[in-house]
């Protein structure tokens, strides 16, 4: 199916002439997980990848059907939610998904346009525009449903002052493991079923006023086994960037059909979040016992070549395992780790970009070759 969505470029002065301004975005507001245990889920992205705690609801808040632990480190926002009682929605998303990303939420100036021009071009409404308040002032979130069970949530918070939102005290601990480097979210990945891919590209066009930056197909991304097909959507101001899989036709299971698997339908595949300085980020992170997929020592041999004269020294990268890709702007570092998870659904990317606009084309080969050695292990290529 064609979307009729022309390629943008992306990383110049006026970045998208395609994607239009209804629906204008500030950034990643937060990313909540649901989670079967938030308490040890918080410990672990504290230890791990040097989160810091920033605040809480649960009983001692009043909040008797939940518990939420808010972490951040620099621009990002992570909220861990677990249940409080054997039934209800978020023990169903539990149930089915594992723990998994259930609400991409989004920064705006008026949450209650944002639900109108979305809703009114076709979103499904999942939370009507609804005011929270508190002696700190006041927040309006408004939100509607994306792939699988996913949700947006827009976020209007000029007016509140205080440490997260209402419903919040701020979370004071002994325990605070320095952070790592990260610094914001770069993109969120969803992998959605076969044929499903343009839907939701137009779904991001029409209902968000996204535009289509990059495709990539099963003839770029392929290994003699399994391929995937992506296409990247992002808003006008190229903060929200939303790559879109779908699993192409392969000898054996594609890694996206293994997600959508063990996720039970569609979901968000990965957390890009950019770095500075990435081999001080991975080698802090490996430190604190992050799992990275493995990257064959062959892949740097003809790393030269492939992406010309780079900042790093090879032997550190490869050391790290960390991946470089080049376009025509300039070039990215990145690596992958491996599920955070205990299905093999969601992991994290942590990116270093140095121009580069891309997402590392040339590197879903080899990332690609890795996870099958990983899925070869689990038996389920
Ligand atoms: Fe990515």
């Amino acid at each position: 199916m064609e979307t009729g969505i022309k390629n943008v470029r992306y990383g110049t002065d006026k970045i998208f002439e395609e994607a239009e301004d209804f629906l204008p975005l500030l950034g990643t507001d937060y990313v909540e997980l649901y989670v079967g245990n938030a308490k040890q889920s918080a410990h672990f992205y504290k230890t791990a990848f040097g989160f810091q705690s920033l605040a809480y609801a649960g009983l001692e808040t009043g909040v008797k059907d939940k518990t939420s632990y808010v972490l951040q480190q620099d621009k990002i926002r992570l909220v861990l939610t677990t249940p409080m009682t054997p039934d209800g929605p978020i023990n169903e998303h539990i149930n089915k998904h594992g723990d998994g990303v259930k609400v991409i939420a989004l920064w705006v100036e008026d949450a209650t346009k944002a639900w109108e021009e979305t809703t009114s071009r076709g979103a499904k409404s999942f939370m009507e525009p609804t005011r929270e308040e508190d002696g700190d002032g006041y927040v309006v979130r408004s939100g509607i449903h994306t792939y699988g069970e996913t949700v947006h949530i827009f976020v209007e918070r000029n007016e509140y002052n205080g440490i997260f939102m209402p419903g919040y005290k701020e979370w004071k601990s002994h325990y605070n493991p320095e952070p790592v480097g990260l610094k914001y979210i770069d993109h969120m990945v969803g992998n959605v079923d076969w044929g499903q891919m343009n839907t939701w590209v137009d779904f991001y066009a029409k209902v968000m006023g996204f535009a289509q930056i990059v495709t990539f197909d099963d003839k770029d991304i392929s290994t003699e086994y399994t391929a995937l097909m992506s296409k990247v959507m992002s808003n006008g101001n190229g903060r929200i960037k939303f790559p879109i899989n779908e699993p192409a036709e392969g000898k054996k299971k594609s890694q996206i059909e293994e997600y959508i698997e063990f996720y039970k339908g569609a979901g968000c595949q990965h957390i890009a979040v950019a770095t500075d300085d990435i081999v001080t980020t991975v080698s802090a992170m490996r430190d604190r016992g992050v799992e990275f997929l493995y990257v064959p020592n062959t892949y740097y041999d003809d790393l030269k070549s492939r992406v010309g004269e780079i900042d790093e020294d090879v032997e550190v990268l490869k050391e790290h395992g960390i991946l470089v890709d080049r376009d025509d702007e300039g070039y990215l570092l990145q690596l992958f780790t491996k599920p955070v998870v205990d299905r093999p659904t969601m992991f994290f990317e942590i990116i270093q970009r140095k121009g580069a606009w891309s997402f590392g084309k040339g590197n879903f080969q080899a990332l690609f070759e890795a996870i099958e050695r990983e899925q070869e292990n689990r038996g389920t290529l």
